[in-house]
């Protein structure tokens, strides 16, 4: 077994960390206060390469492994976890879902673009009635033939109004339960499409996030991925990747937090000494350091076995589980070691505080990567 990073891996981590801290550190707060959606810094980290990194090269993509993405996702989501989500979800759910299921009609119209980061692209589960119930599906997509009729309410899509291209999962036929439900590439302008309104978020403020309304939108049969009822395993398996991004993600912005409050507690003095020679503020630095460690290496093995050709439904939710826990519980720790000064935005870390909420909650909340993990132990 071994633990180092190739030269490869050290340089894409090195290009993202150069990224985050030159390009998107210098406005993250202002975008945050101001629910602005990172546009033209993501347009550069498509430039980068950085938002189709695991798409083969014959279709726009970078062609990395699993390892280089969620290396690359740590490093972004210490500065910015807006742009990190995004980023998330256009190379996991998105390229990946296409590349991996789609035709190849579907590749060279969708996911070249998307992959070279020239569009974005947003995934489409959630319902009013149906988050962690994924098969409660109330979207309809009912068949005509050679297309669909798509009828429904979509909430809380990530890239919901930056995006250009959609995976929508809706069912066609309730008789069959999960097994009559389908995934459906819709356009923007698609006519009937509309992006409803945003949402007002306690984190990654910069996201857009919507709700999206499909009133009889003319879905073509060519835009369907896979076979007929194919779209709620395609939205499982596309999902048990996601989980690793966001797990990366999770890992990212605890990360960040801790390296902020290292820096910190190395500067501050109090009662005489730097806070870090108190032995309050050094445990609770020994903490975060084992649990972000703790952390890291399941998101690396989950990485790696993906990479590797092996089930990661089981690695990737522990990865999720674990991860966005340690997130929750150390950006507090964070904010705590900073006193005043973390409950002030200037200082960073009440926002990774904020963020880290939601890596409990979306790709499948804390109880639902509970579910798959004990599913998953109680059949071996
Ligand atoms: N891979 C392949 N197939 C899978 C699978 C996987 N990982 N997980 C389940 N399936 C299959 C099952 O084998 C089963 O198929 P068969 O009947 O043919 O055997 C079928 O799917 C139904 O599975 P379950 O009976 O296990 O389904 P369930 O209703 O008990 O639900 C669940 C399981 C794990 C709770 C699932 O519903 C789930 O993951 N829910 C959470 C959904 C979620 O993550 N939503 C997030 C929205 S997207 C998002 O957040 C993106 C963003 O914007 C950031």
């Amino acid at each position: 077994m071994n633990f180092e990073l190739s030269e490869e891996h050290l340089a894409v981590r090195d290009a993202a960390r150069d990224f985050a801290q030159n390009v998107l550190k210098p406005g993250v707060i202002e975008r945050d206060n101001a629910q602005r959606f990172p546009a033209e810094e993501i347009k550069q980290l498509g430039e980068l390469g950085f938002m189709g990194m695991m798409v083969d090269p014959k279709y726009g993509g970078g062609g990395m492994d699993t390892m280089s993405y969620v290396l690359a996702m740590e490093e972004i989501s210490k500065i910015d976890a807006s742009a990190s989500v995004c980023m998330s979800v256009n190379n996991s759910l998105v390229c990946w879902g296409l590349e991996t299921f789609g035709t190849e009609e579907q590749k060279q119209k969708y996911l070249v673009p998307l992959a070279k980061g020239e569009i974005i692209g947003a995934f489409c589960l959630s319902e009013p009635e149906a988050g962690s119930d994924a098969t409660s599906q109330r979207t309809k997509a009912i068949d005509k033939g050679d297309h669909y009729v798509l009828n429904g309410t979509k909430n809380w899509i990530t890239n919901g109004s930056s995006a250009s291209v959609y995976l929508v999962i809706a069912q066609t036929d309730v008789e069959k339960g999960h097994k009559g439900i389908n995934a459906l590439i819709v356009e923007r302008g698609m006519e009937g499409f509309i992006v409803g309104a945003k949402e007002d978020k306690m984190g990654i403020r910069g996201s857009d996030t919507h709700t999206l309304l499909f009133n009889d939108v003319k879905v073509p049969k060519e835009n369907r991925i896979g076979e007929d009822g194919f779209g709620f395993k395609f939205a499982m398996k596309t999902l048990s990747g996601g989980r690793i991004g966001i797990a990366a993600q999770a890992l990212g912005i605890a990360a960040g937090a801790y390296e902020l409050a290292l820096a910190y507690s190395k500067e501050r003095k109090a009662f005489g000494k730097e806070i870090s020679k108190h032995q309050a503020i050094a445990f609770k630095l020994a903490d975060m350091a084992v649990d972000i460690e703790t952390a890291r290496l399941l998101v690396h093995k989950a990485a790696w076995h993906k990479d590797n050709g092996m089930n990661y439904d089981l690695s990737g939710a522990m990865a999720k589980l674990h991860a966005s826990s340690v997130a929750m519980k150390h950006t507090v720790e964070a904010v705590q070691i900073h006193g005043g000064y973390g409950f002030v935005k200037e200082y960073h870390v009440e926002r990774l505080m904020r963020d880290a909420k939601i890596t409990q909650i979306y790709e499948g909340t804390s109880e639902v990567q509970k579910i798959v993990i004990s599913r998953s132990i109680l059949a071996e």
